[in-house]
């Protein structure tokens, strides 16, 4: 008998994301964006931790729209910061801001420190078959002096994953993704569908 394939909506319209995610999940669940549902709404992201915005996003399409839904939140933690910027990551330098005024600020108030160790952390909050789940996915690393390397996005270029002498920008898509914040809880989520009937 042929299986049937069901339906979840990722709650973004993240191009790169929704790719990386179709790519991971194939065969498990059919993966479909906001777009895909006629969801133009500006989901609010008002909470003050990853797992509550992530679970905002997610609640918001299946109340909405009633698909299930996962929807993912990440934040960069740097432990001399006090975990900042951590959920205020994407504005960091303010509401408009761009990623290279996060760079530039999170850099100036990394000057001179020693301790520069910090983590990227994915959570991502999926409802299926009307329960809710949680998943994390975590790389550690440091923050380097300056930028290197103009691959990927956000703070790629101050982050060097533990074991490596390479920023994320200075890696392939593939070798980030293989040991990434998102990758791993992408892989979490994978994991869930291949486990669950
Ligand atoms: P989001 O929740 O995936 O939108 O991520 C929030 C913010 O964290 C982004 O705007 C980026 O500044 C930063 N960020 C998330 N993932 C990454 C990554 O893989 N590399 C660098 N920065 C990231």
């Amino acid at each position: 008998m042929e299986k049937i394939i069901p339906d979840i909506v990722f709650a973004t319209n993240n191009a790169h994301k929704l790719e990386e995610a179709r790519a991971i999940l194939k065969g498990s669940v059919n993966v479909l964006s906001l777009a895909d549902i006629n969801c133009d709404d500006d989901i609010p992201e008002t909470a003050d931790t990853l797992e509550g915005n992530a679970l905002i996003k997610a609640r918001w399409v299946k109340e909405k729209y009633g698909y299930d839904c996962f929807a993912d939140d990440t934040g960069l933690m740097v432990d001399a910061l006090n975990s900042a910027p951590g959920v205020y990551s994407a504005r960091f330098a303010g509401d408009h801001c761009s990623p290279a005024d996060n760079i530039a600020l999170l850099l100036q108030k990394m000057e001179g420190e020693h301790d520069r160790s910090a983590r990227f952390c994915t959570v991502v909050a999926l409802i299926w078959k009307g329960r809710e789940y949680l998943m994390e996915g975590e790389v550690k690393g440091r923050i380097a002096e300056g930028n290197c390397g103009d691959s990927g996005f956000g703070y790629d270029p101050v982050f060097i994953p533990e074991n490596s002498s390479l920023s994320f920008a200075e890696m392939s898509p593939e070798a980030k993704n293989s040991i990434s914040h998102r990758g791993r809880a992408m892989a979490k989520l994978a994991r869930f569908f291949d486990s669950a009937e």
